[in-house]
């Protein structure tokens, strides 16, 4: 299996991410937060990591992975930009270094959708989202200088190219 992080700190990890009810139970959720608050606690061990980089884009670096979760390292560049989308599985992620921008989307039909709100999420910031539910996001980072993300999926990156279910285009409110 790819991976950037040691063998051992890659089992303990997908061991912390209790799965066996599933990526979507409040077990699995809480399980996910926890790991993602340690990871971004200690961001010296991610930032080592010879992780890609894309001046003006962001880069998606497998950590560990199996049939029920994937874990990536991300890296924005200044710049960077999401599509606006919305995910099939949860979604889970922590912010270790920089700052991110999150803008929330209300869908206005199957490929439309309108901004409702916008928040700076800082280096320390957990979050964990379900697939149902209004959670169409978009993040970008506006920089100064890049950001370095951890995003944990329900999904098996063998099986499934991405987390996104579907992308939508903005339209002004
Ligand atoms: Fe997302």
């Amino acid at each position: 299996m790819q991976g950037f992080l040691g063998e051992e700190r890659r089992g303990a990890v997908l061991n912390a991410l209790r799965t066996h009810e599933g990526t979507c139970s409040r077990d699995y959720l809480a399980a996910a937060r926890s790991v993602l608050t340690e990871l971004v606690a200690v961001p010296e061990l991610i930032q080592r990591l010879p992780l890609l980089r894309k001046p003006g884009g962001y880069t998606r670096n497998l950590l560990a992975g199996n049939e029920a979760v994937s874990v990536w390292a991300m890296v924005w560049g200044e710049g960077a930009t999401t599509s606006i989308h919305d995910h099939h599985c949860s979604c889970c992620f922590g912010l270790v270094a920089g700052t991110l921008s999150e803008t929330w989307y209300r869908a206005i039909d199957a490929k439309r959708a309108m901004a409702t709100e916008e928040h700076a999420r800082q280096a320390g910031y957990v979050a964990c989202m379900l697939p149902t539910g209004p959670n169409i996001h978009r993040m970008q980072n506006r920089g100064p200088g890049e950001a370095i993300s951890i995003h944990i999926y329900g999904y098996d990156h063998q099986l499934q190219e991405s987390s996104i279910e579907t992308e939508y285009v903005a339209v002004a409110g």
